[in-house]
């Protein structure tokens, strides 16, 4: 085992800013206590999100000077399209400028009332995208997906009757795709097995239901494949991600996460009609399709991303690093979903702040609190986020609440994330303090970004 390093050393820095608490309980109140709302120079260290927010290598800095920003036929694009397609084995390659990019333009192909698109979890942005065709979007996870305490070691994993079950109840002519989402965000970050998608590809085959897979951080579920399903131990991550990626008839990455890039995205596919048909839609929502929205150095920086995202010394860094972090919070006491994800770990705030109803948002609570405490911020997947409304009007509670903090792929030291973890523990002893919040507006799709909010 290497040491548990950063496997890096760092070349340039950007100062973080300082705020006081007085500071802070001003800056919360006029973001109307939603943390989207706050200025990033008012975050001390940032776990808002993975997406976007890699520190690139001194590789991708200098592969950006290489970018051909041709309008047709760049130099990139060919690059961008071999290394993606020696990953995924993908014929047909088209970038976009990120993950739901790729989410809309297959839902305008696949997606209209009356169908019906499962997923082991869907994405807060893929399940918009479907809801917003009038399809339906539904969430297949197994049983121990939804039980923070199961350290079931593949958590992302579909749950197979059920997907046949819902097959049998609709009809296959009703389900125009499946999708995976590698690793399952919404549930915690949680992997799903090589074992779990052959036995889901084989049910959707004997329907002639196609599969897609939500790539985007495939590099952190092949490492989880490789540290926990037996027979892989001895396979390099990128053998595991072509064996992951052989299973598809399709895929869409958001290139945020596992690329290692600022911005961009594809969408790959085998079938040469269906081809043509996102190349139309390509052109007409993102540009043309060898940049697809983005600009050449942007390709460059992805091709050079997604090969240092599943180099081994990498991997290693970032799982246990991960998982370190995690050990820290559990030893305070703090519950959490285990295991702990690949990109974040997440609270289970319903046992955290016991005492705040789902429809007071005690993620929400705990987002707040943190921010006001230590200048850190986390984002709430729970009511907030997730939650829906009845016809009368009545909240429906997402089955988890929870708080996620997402790690950053390359940008806080050990030591950051050892203030965060004491600043988490001095919340958890103050735990009976915290409050609930009401939304004061609520926007009509993914409200979580832009709602405001306030104290009860
Ligand atoms: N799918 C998954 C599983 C995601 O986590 C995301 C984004 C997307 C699709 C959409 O990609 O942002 O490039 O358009 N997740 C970010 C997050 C926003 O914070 O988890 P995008």
């Amino acid at each position: 085992m290497p040491p548990l390093i950063e496997p890096f050393r760092i070349k340039v820095v950007e100062p973080i800013r300082f705020t006081t608490r007085p500071e802070r309980e001003e800056l919360l109140q006029r973001a109307h206590y939603n943390v989207f709302r706050l200025r990033s120079e008012d975050v001390l260290i940032d776990l808002l999100t993975d997406s976007g927010t890699a520190a690139m290598s001194d590789r991708q800095w200098a592969a950006l000077f290489q970018g051909d920003e041709a309008y047709a036929g760049a130099r990139s694009y060919y690059r961008f399209e071999e290394v993606v397609h020696s990953l995924t084995g993908m014929p047909y390659i088209f970038p976009v400028h990120q993950g739901r990019a790729a989410e809309r333009i297959l839902c305008a192909l696949f997606g209209r009332a009356g169908t019906v698109i499962p997923s082991n979890s869907h994405f807060d942005t893929t399940r918009a995208n479907i809801d917003y065709t009038g399809a339906q979007a539904v969430d297949l996870p197994i049983p121990e997906a939804l039980s923070p305490t199961s350290d079931h070691p593949f958590k992302g994993n579909m749950d197979v009757e059920r997907l046949e079950a819902l097959i049998h109840e609709v009809g296959p002519e009703r389900i125009p795709l499946c999708l995976l989402t590698l690793t399952n965000n919404t549930l915690g970050g949680q992997p799903v097995s090589l074992g779990n998608i052959r036995a889901v590809k084989a049910v959707l085959s004997r329907y002639g239901i196609p599969l897609f897979l939500d790539a985007c951080r495939y590099a952190e579920n092949a490492y989880f494949i490789k540290l926990r399903e037996p027979g892989y131990a001895d396979r390099t991550p990128l053998e595991i991600a072509r064996e992951i990626f052989a299973l598809a008839d399709g895929c869409y990455m958001s290139a945020k996460k596992d690329g290692l890039a600022n911005i961009g995205g594809f969408l790959a596919v085998r079938d040469a009609a269906l081809a043509d048909r996102i190349r139309q839609l390509l052109i007409l929502w993102e540009g043309f399709p060898t940049y697809g929205g983005l600009a050449g150095r942007d390709l460059e920086a992805i091709a050079q991303g997604l090969l240092e995202a599943l180099q081994e010394e990498y991997l290693y860094y970032r799982i246990h690093s991960v998982a370190h972090f995690a050990t820290a919070l559990r030893r305070a006491g703090i519950p959490i979903v285990e295991p702990p994800g690949g990109h974040a770990v997440f609270i289970d705030a319903a046992r955290f702040a016991p005492h705040i109803a789902p429809e007071q948002f005690p993620g929400q609570a705990i987002v707040c609190a943190l921010y006001l405490q230590a200048g850190v911020r986390a984002v709430e997947v729970g009511s907030l986020m997730l939650g829906k409304r009845d016809s009368r009007g009545v909240h429906i509670a997402p089955p988890l609440e929870l708080v996620r903090l997402a790690i950053p792929r390359r940008v806080y030291t050990q030591s950051h994330m050892e203030y965060v973890a004491e600043a988490l523990a001095e919340l958890y002893s103050q735990r009976h303090s915290l409050r609930g919040f009401r939304l004061r507006n609520e926007p009509p799709f993914l409200r979580h970004f832009t709602a405001e909010l306030e104290p009860l």
